[in-house]
Formats: structure tokens, C-alpha cells, sequence
């Protein structure tokens, strides 16, 4: 079956006539299959007006395979339900210190989820939930379509290496130099530096992508400022001006993306309004696979 889209500029689609919500018992299994094909072709799906509830949230993302546990920013719900906000627990806008306001602004920076896992994320489904009115934009770009713009030679000598992914240094330089607070024992962001392939094949599309994001602290076995200088310059590739899909959120908006060719990062906004956002992200099915092509 082939879903209602229209391209959205310059990569991605949004879908129409699709309502994601358990009304009407969700959708299809051949539905699903569609919405899936597409993500993994386009990169990033986008479907407005749907308002999910927190379980039909969850709930859709399970039917794209099993849901990474979200130990950021819990509030007493399904733990595999994230909550960005910056919002606190009795209504109060947090604090520019305080430690889930880092982990927003880590998201300024462009990456791709939970690169620092083992077996980082397949899928993001995100869904606004409370938008401020200026600000808080999502940017995305293709990881895959940087690879085909690179030089035979340049793919060639990519193939093979491994980039550093250290989310305790990122973590670490977003913090307030003064601060004592012992940052390592900090579980949200206690994960071990992991080594990804720079060139990654998908394994459902099979085509090769860039895998890379500006936290990674360089390549493995280069010194560290070649490799941060080789990474700065392929993240460069994929996200200059003209590649990017710049996304204004209106509540009950829903964004799906793949997280093995997309890369994006959030803007900053005013922090004395409110936003809250919610997402799960489906786990990947292997490690990322080195490309050899
Ligand atoms: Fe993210």
C-alpha cells in the first residue's frame, strides 16, 4: 500500500490521512509496514494534528520493535516514555543549572540518538506536546545523502574507521566549570565511551551512511585533533545550509525518523516558556554495521 506524502524540503515527507491514535485501533499491520518503508527511505516522516496520549505513544513505538529504556527525564510514567521539558515536577521552569537543562542543550548540538550504546536507536518518535512560540526548532539532515555527495576517494578512506563516542565529555563540557558535583556517578549520563563505524550500512535499506555527530571526541588510533578535525568536517557536509529540514513544532505534532541515516540537533529557546516534548526511541537490532562500500 502507498501512503498519502508530500515531500517536505529538502529531506523527509509528510504523511496525510494517517491517524497514528488507537481510535479507530491504530493502524494496520500493512499500514504500519508502509509508515516504517518510509521512514527508512526518506529519512524522517512527519504527521500533524494527532495529540497522542502518552500510551498511544508508547504503544506505536512497540509496534516498531522494542523500546529503549528512557532513564532521562522520568516522570513517573512508562519509563519508556521521555519527557523533555523544561518543566519541573510542580510546574516551575527549571533552572539554567539545573542537570535536565544540560541535557537540553547537549541536544543543540548535531547527533543522532543514544550513539552511545552498544546497539544505538533504530527509530525516534517525537511528539510536541506544549510548544513555545518562538524557538525549539528540530534540525535534520541526511547522513546517507552526505555519503553519496563525498569523492570515491574520500569514501574509500573512511571505510574501516571508527569514531569516539563520549557522552560523559560532552556532558561534562556543558557543565558549569565551577561546579564540584561528581559528574561520572551521575546515572543519566554514565555511559562508557563507545567506537561506532564512520561509514555505516543500514541493515534493512542495505545503503551505506555517514555515522558521526559533533560529540564524538575523534577516531580511533588518529591523534585527537585530526580526528575531531576529520569529524568536523563530514558533520560540515551533511549540515550545510541547504541540506537541512528545519522543523517549527505545533502541538499534537508527531516526527518520525530513522536514526541510522538521520542527524539532528534542537534549538535553543526562551526559557521562561514552557516546552514539553515527548519521545521514545525503538532500539536497533545489531551493533551498526561497518560499511564496505
Ligand atoms: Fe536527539
Amino acid at each position: 500500500m502507498d501512503l498519502e506524502t508530500r515531500p517536505l524540503d529538502p529531506i523527509g515527507v509528510e504523511i496525510h490521512g494517517l491517524s497514528l491514535g488507537e481510535g479507530g485501533g491504530g493502524p494496520s499491520e500493512e499500514t504500519l509496514a508502509a509508515l516504517r518503508r518510509t521512514v527508512v527511505d526518506e529519512g524522517l516522516a512527519l504527521l500533524r494534528g494527532q495529540r497522542l496520549t502518552p500510551d498511544e505513544q508508547v504503544a506505536l513505538g512497540c509496534r516498531l520493535g522494542p523500546l529503549e529504556p528512557m532513564d532521562l527525564d522520568r516522570d513517573g510514567r512508562a519509563p519508556v516514555l521521555g519527557i523533555l521539558s523544561n518543566v519541573g515536577a510542580d510546574g516551575a521552569i527549571l533552572a539554567a543549572d539545573d542537570p535536565r537543562m544540560r541535557l537540553v542543550r547537549i541536544n543543540e548540538r548535531w547527533h543522532t540518538d543514544s550513539a552511545f550504546r552498544e546497539v544505538p536507536a533504530s527509530f525516534s518518535i517525537f511528539t510536541a506536546v506544549v510548544v513555545p512560540e518562538t524557538g525549539g526548532d528540530t534540525f535534520f539532515a541526511s547522513l546517507e545523502r552526505a555519503w553519496q555527495t563525498l569523492s570515491g576517494e574520500d569514501r574509500k578512506g573512511l571505510l574501516g574507521l571508527n569514531g569516539i563516542h563520549d557522552y560523559r565529555s560532552a556532558y561534562r563540557s556543558e557543565a558549569d566549570p565551577a561546579s564540584v558535583e561528581p559528574i561520572s556517578s551521575d546515572p543519566r549520563v554514565d555511559f562508557p565511551v563507545r567506537l561506532h563505524p564512520i561509514a555505516r550500512r543500514h541493515p534493512e535499506s542495505g545503503r551505506t551512511s555517514l555515522y558521526v555527530a559533533e560529540h564524538m571526541g575523534g577516531v580511533e588510533g588518529w591523534p585527537e585533533a585530526r580526528g575531531r578535525a576529520l569529524v568536523s568536517r563530514l558533520v560540515a557536509v551533511a549540515t550545510h545550509e541547504g541540506a537541512v529540514y528545519r522543523h517549527r513544532w505545533r502541538a499534537g505534532d508527531v516526527l518520525i525518523w530513522d536514526n541510522r541515516t538521520m542527524i539532528h540537533r534542537a534549538q535553543g529557546f526562551d526559557p521562561r516558556h514552557a516546552r514539553v516534548m515527548h519521545h521514545v526511541r525503538v532500539a536497533g537490532s545489531e551493533p551498526p554495521i561497518p560499511a564496505s562500500r
